[in-house]
């Protein structure tokens, strides 16, 4: 593993939370509820549709990993001819699926942990999309060798420039008392890219707030109960919003 891998893999894996605080949590901080991640019917436009859209130009296949609810797919209706969802929560795929058949898109699923499952992924897609999921992963040359070996012409990866939860780290200070590393960013990113052999083409811009922030939302992912969310609530009244940027990386095969 190279320099950059093993940093990347250092700085996620001190985002955990410690168990004795994950085994007092009334409910999982970590699942997402799909209904936070239906696509909209205009898509956002964004760096990441415009790549996308240049690599499939008149047309072809998209493979989208950690797809959510569609998103990043249907963003590309017009010239994507079929996609492929891999997601590990099957309520996500089922959103998917859904979302695809409403838009008269033809589509699969294959549900699992990526890479683990890529080998359940039928032949190459001319481009591989994955928004949102690198700061999920710690080990991250296999996922990313993976995106590239699953694309005919190119991969485009969208990320925030520092973990989605980054925001709430004064709060885990304020409330457990847990001081976190800083977050892992979209340069340690591009710099496991570069181990790889990839240099990839960066945009950053700035993206439209899609996820709740409010009191009750983050009270579950502090894994506190619900009665303290007033306590929550005040507390965010210190704390900065997340960061609104995000990163577009792009790289062809
Ligand atoms: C933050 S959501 C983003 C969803 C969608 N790409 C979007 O931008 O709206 C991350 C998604 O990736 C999935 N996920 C995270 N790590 C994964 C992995 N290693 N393999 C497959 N799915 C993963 C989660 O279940 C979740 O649906």
């Amino acid at each position: 593993m190279g320099d950059a891998a093993r940093r990347w893999a250092e700085l996620q894996s001190g985002r955990g939370i410690p168990p004795e605080i994950l085994a007092a949590a009334p409910a999982s901080p970590w699942t997402h509820n799909p209904v936070d991640f239906t696509a909209p019917e205009t898509p956002a436009d964004t760096p990441s549709r415009d790549a996308a859209l240049a690599l499939l130009g008149d047309g072809g296949t998209v493979l989208d990993v950690g797809c959510g609810g569609g998103d990043a797919t249907f963003a590309l209706v017009g010239p994507l001819r079929a996609a492929t969802g891999v997601d590990q929560q099957q309520d996500m795929l089922d959103l998917f699926t859904t979302g695809a058949a409403a838009r008269g898109i033809a589509a699969g699923t294959v549900q699992g942990k990526w890479p683990d499952v890529a080998s359940g992924v039928d032949g190459l897609h001319d481009v591989v999309v994955s928004h949102h999921v690198l700061h999920n992963v710690v080990d991250l040359p296999p996922f990313l060798d993976a995106l590239t070996a699953g694309a005919a012409r190119g991969v485009v990866v969208e990320m925030l420039p520092q973990h989605p939860m980054a925001w709430l780290d004064p709060l885990w200070e304020r409330f457990h008392d847990l001081h976190r590393p800083p977050s892992a960013t979209d340069a340690d990113a591009v710099a496991v890219l570069a181990e790889l052999g990839i240099t990839p083409e960066v945009r950053r811009f700035v993206r439209e707030r899609r996820h709740p922030h409010d009191p009750a939302w983050v009270t579950r992912r502090l894994c506190l109960p619900d009665e303290r969310t007033p306590e929550v609530e005040a507390a965010m009244a210190g704390v900065p919003l997340r960061d609104p940027d995000a990163v577009t990386l792009t790289w062809t095969v």
